[in-house]
């Protein structure tokens, strides 16, 4: 059976993507803060499945992630950067920290995931997922900031395609608007409720259009690689 380790499992399109994967086939390992979702989570999993509490941008959990993972199930064929967050607002009323912490979970708590399990991997021949977004290819007024992070992760995701080739495989997956908890971080403005009404009002994907996504670029043959991914409401 593959190992896969998921960030941010504990909602949306993490949570989606971990039951889809445990019901193909796969051992999941479910990495978020909220126990006790994840506890909610794997009531809908096999025994196949670890939970496990994990700050992204602590180094020293994120080490903790990759041993028990290990320990439990003695390798890492995936990893799913997935754990992210945004906060709505123009620049001119932007708050410092929030933009900190966008980086440091979208961008530093990426790296910390890849970090840590690249040796895991290589070994396997394996495959890093980077949940990115259409704002990793553009840039939108009142996600500035956002969209830095995103273009960072595009930029990540090219640079490991270069340097490991057919070493470990990468792919992007860069959805459109997706009905999740997502917009929840940001404070209620009238940009807020915009977007929460296009996102709810109208056709839009969800956290399963996804997971379906990444289990279709993991279940290519191993001469196959799937780079890139952009899906986008049909609207
Ligand atoms: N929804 C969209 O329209 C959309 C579009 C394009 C891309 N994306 C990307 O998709 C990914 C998943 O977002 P979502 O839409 O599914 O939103 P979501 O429901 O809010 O899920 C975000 C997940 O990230 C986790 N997370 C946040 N900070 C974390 C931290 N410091 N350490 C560990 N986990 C952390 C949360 O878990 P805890 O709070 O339990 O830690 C949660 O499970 C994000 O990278 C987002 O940027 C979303």
């Amino acid at each position: 059976m593959k190992t896969v380790i998921i960030t941010g499992a504990s909602s949306g399109i993490g949570a989606e993507t971990a039951v889809l994967l445990n019901r193909k086939g796969y051992q999941v390992v479910l990495a978020a803060r909220r126990m006790n979702k994840l506890e909610k989570i794997a009531e809908q999993l096999n025994e196949h499945h670890l939970l496990v509490k994990v700050d992204v941008c602590k180094v020293h959990e994120v080490e903790s992630l990759v041993k028990q993972t290990i320990d439990k199930f003695g390798k890492i064929d995936v990893l799913i950067n997935n754990a992210g967050l945004g906060y709505i607002a123009p620049l001119a009323e932007g708050k410092l920290e929030d933009w900190h912490q966008m980086f440091n979970v979208n961008v530093n708590g990426l790296l910390t995931c890849t970090h840590k399990s690249l040796p895991y991997l290589l070994k396997e021949k394996g495959t890093i997922i980077n949940i990115a977004s259409v704002a990793a290819h553009e840039v939108f007024p009142n996600t500035v900031v956002y969209c830095a992070t995103k273009h960072a992760v595009n930029a990540i995701t090219l640079g490991i395609r270069k340097e490991f080739r057919d070493k470990v495989k990468v792919c992007n997956i860069s959805p459109g608007a997706v009905q999740t908890e997502f917009l929840e971080q940001s404070e209620e403005s009238n940009n807020v409720k915009q977007m929460r009404d296009f996102f709810f009002n109208n056709e839009t994907l969800k956290g399963i259009d996804i997971a379906e996504a990444i289990y279709e670029v993991l279940s290519k043959p191993a001469h196959v690689a799937i780079n890139e991914v952009i899906i986008r409401p049909n609207i």
